[in-house]
């Protein structure tokens, strides 16, 4: 029977091996979850023997993650804001940068009592909305999507997050389905990667993400031309946009909202310092 040390010794190895570049942390997170301890219990018993089954199992998830498949998919879970959510290969692994969204519409709309009516445009895991949902307690959200699986783990996660009572899930192109309805807050995290550009990307999003949540167009700007028209439409009076962008789109986008009759707000950056957000009112 191996110890957490020696398994922990090997895993990083082999993950090494295969160009992956957080080996020590992904081992331990990895491991953490064989065990079901919390990952910085997994340095500090480093002498407790593995079962064999445990041993089994630790060396198969080594095995999915040394394919390169996100340390997320492989553990079906990613925290988001204040969220545990599922993650599965149909949708976006939600991440940290999408934060600044959420940080946006706060500011933006700072009423938390009031009953906004959210829109989420591609909903993927649901991050967005189910946070919006989570901060604003009376507001109620609709999340569309075009990938029917998606939205399956969007329903399940909203049920997770406490907040299925307040969301519906709309499978639909865009707005396609919703004529008629207007929201106070409409999010969107489109997919803005230009096409010829994802094969380049690291193995994790290239090889294991939903092409469907990634490419944009040629010039990865075709989403967010597609969108436009449809989010002025469902603004209500009063309303916002708020839009994540890649980077380098930022004013691109703000040029197609004003195109489409929306006023533009502001420009945010990410923790990086990269302008990561564009958020518009009608
Ligand atoms: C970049 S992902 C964002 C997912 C999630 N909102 C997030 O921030 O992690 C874009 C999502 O848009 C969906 N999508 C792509 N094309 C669409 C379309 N024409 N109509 C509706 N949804 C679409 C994809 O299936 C994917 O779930």
């Amino acid at each position: 029977m191996a110890s957490v040390a020696d398994a922990l010794a090997t895993a990083e190895g082999l993950l090494k091996t295969a160009g992956i570049d957080s080996p020590r942390r992904d081992a331990r997170l990895l491991l953490g979850s064989v065990m079901g301890w919390p990952t910085p219990m997994v340095a500090m018993r480093t002498d407790v023997l593995l079962m064999p089954d445990q041993e089994y199992l630790f060396k198969t998830l080594i095995d999915q993650r040394v394919q390169r498949r996100p340390v997320s998919q492989i553990l079906g879970r990613r925290g988001f804001w204040t969220l545990d959510l599922t993650v599965t290969g149909d949708t976006l692994d939600p991440r940290p940068d999408s934060e600044t969204v959420i940080e946006a519409v706060l500011d933006h709309q700072s009423d938390r009592t009031s009953r906004f009516n959210i829109l989420d445009l591609g909903v993927g895991t649901g991050c967005l909305l189910l946070a919006l949902l989570s901060e604003y307690p009376a507001a109620v959200g609709v999340g569309v999507d075009i990938s029917p699986e998606a939205l399956a783990v969007a329903r399940s996660n909203a049920a997770q997050c406490g907040v299925a009572e307040r969301a519906r899930f709309v499978h639909s192109r865009w707005g396609d389905a919703l004529a008629g309805m207007t929201f106070d807050i409409i999010v969107s995290n489109p997919p803005y990667i230009p096409d010829d550009e994802i094969d380049g990307l690291e193995p994790e999003v290239s090889l294991w993400e939903p092409r469907l949540a990634l490419a944009g167009g040629p010039d990865g700007l075709n989403c967010y031309r597609d969108i436009m028209p449809h989010a002025a439409t469902l603004l209500a009076p009063a309303g916002i946009v708020v839009f994540e962008v890649g980077m380098g789109q930022a004013s691109d986008v703000a040029r197609i909202g004003q195109e489409s009759g929306l006023s533009l707000l502001d420009i945010r950056k990410d923790m990086a310092g990269i302008e990561r957000c564009v958020s518009f009112h009608s």
